[in-house]
């Protein structure tokens, strides 16, 4: 291991691995091959620019000749492919750049790293492929697949591909599937950079339904970590759950930070619910600790430290929030905050 291409590294989870590695890992070279879709930012990337380990290319994983000359150019030896259109509400408006990128991008990717005869490819996958849990229930690696949103579905597609990749072909494949993901960088879709930065601006925040719909947060860099630790230490073949282990419903995330922010809970809509809508997202990761990966934050102090940073950093995010973002706002919440109670 020794030149690894980090495609999707100029988003939110992909740039919390690439500083982390590039950082901590002197002896690897980092290579960020990333489309730079709406979500993909260099401004996430701007801590390590300047080192000698980190290089940047433009590219999508679905287009072979790209992959191909990254591979080349850089002499590629290892793959943690992060590269996914990752909002379940756009894959409900648009589900196409889903399949893309997520089922049919990660099929050319593991083709062409077939070729090239890449080593270890770690793929990221999400909990979402394990559908809505049942209440007390913890999904564990070896459950079966229920995805529920074309989103998740795509995911899924992706992650069989990476298994008959490794069945068919013999090649070092390892998957991880994280949960709910929060902390700096986050594109302000999802929703805690989303109502974090709207009740900044005394916003109003659309909950969808009742807002007793439960995910399970986990920091950002816990998140890389437990990538990092899968990609020494995972045996061939396998998938590791990347857990928060912190399970909330919605509403309380969204009372938290009204509180930490100091407003008022008048800012917060009913709105109709998300279509599909997964109740219930929980993992047991016993397996990863076994490799020897530990969180190293709680919720509340990564939520209060996230919450600063968005506080802190309005160059980053109110640049973001022009142009398309106003469009697929108006797309996903006029309707929605109009029938609001
Ligand atoms: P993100 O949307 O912030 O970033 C995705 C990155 O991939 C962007 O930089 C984008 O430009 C790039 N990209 C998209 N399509 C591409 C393509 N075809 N070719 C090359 N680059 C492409 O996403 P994120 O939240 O950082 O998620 C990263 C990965 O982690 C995804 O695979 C996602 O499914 C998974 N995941 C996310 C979460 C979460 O809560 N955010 C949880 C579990 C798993
Ligand atoms: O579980 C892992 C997944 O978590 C990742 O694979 C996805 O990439 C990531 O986007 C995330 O998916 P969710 O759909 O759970 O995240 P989102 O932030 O969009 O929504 C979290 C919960 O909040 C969900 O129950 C829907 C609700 N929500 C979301 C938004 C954007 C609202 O009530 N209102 C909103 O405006």
């Amino acid at each position: 291991m020794k030149n690894i291409l980090v495609t999707g590294g100029a988003g939110f989870i992909g740039s919390a691995f690439v500083r982390h590695m590039v950082e901590q890992h002197p002896e690897y070279n980092i290579i960020v091959y990333d489309k730079l879709t709406y979500a993909g930012n260099l401004d996430n990337l701007l801590p390590v620019s300047d080192e000698p380990n980190y290089r940047f290319e433009q590219g999508d994983i679905a287009s072979r000749e790209t992959v191909r000359r990254a591979f080349q150019a850089h002499d590629v030896d290892t793959v943690v492919n992060f590269a996914a259109e990752s909002h379940v509400d756009r894959s409900i408006l648009n589900p196409d750049a889903f399949i893309h990128s997520n089922t049919v991008g990660v099929h050319i990717l593991l083709d062409e790293s077939r070729q090239h005869g890449v080593g270890r490819f770690l793929h990221v996958s999400t909990d979402e492929v394990y559908g809505d849990i049942e209440p007390g229930y913890f999904s564990k690696e070896g459950d079966k697949f229920a995805p529920n949103s074309p989103y998740a579905a795509s995911k899924a597609g992706g992650e069989l591909l990476v298994r008959a990749y490794h069945i068919t072909h013999g090649m070092d494949t390892v998957v991880t599937r994280g949960s709910n993901t929060f902390g700096p960088y986050q594109y302000p879709e999802k929703i805690i950079p989303f109502f974090v930065t709207e009740a900044i601006d005394d916003k109003p925040l659309p909950v969808y339904g009742d807002g007793m719909q439960i995910r399970d947060w986990l920091y950002v860099d816990d998140h890389a970590l437990g990538v990092a630790t899968a990609l020494f230490n995972g045996k061939s073949g396998e998938a590791y759950n990347i857990a928060g282990e912190h399970h909330e419903h919605n509403i309380n995330v969204t009372h938290r930070i009204l509180d930490l922010l100091d407003k008022p809970r008048s800012l917060i809509k009913h709105v109709p619910d998300r279509e599909g809508h997964d109740l219930r997202y929980a993992m047991n990761c016993d397996k990863l600790r076994e490799l020897g990966w530990n969180r190293l934050y709680t919720f509340d102090s990564a939520l209060e430290a996230t919450i600063n940073w968005f506080k802190e950093n309005e160059w980053w995010w109110r640049k973001i929030k022009t142009g398309e973002y106003l469009e697929y706002y108006k797309k996903q919440y006029a309707a929605r905050l109009a029938a609001a109670e």
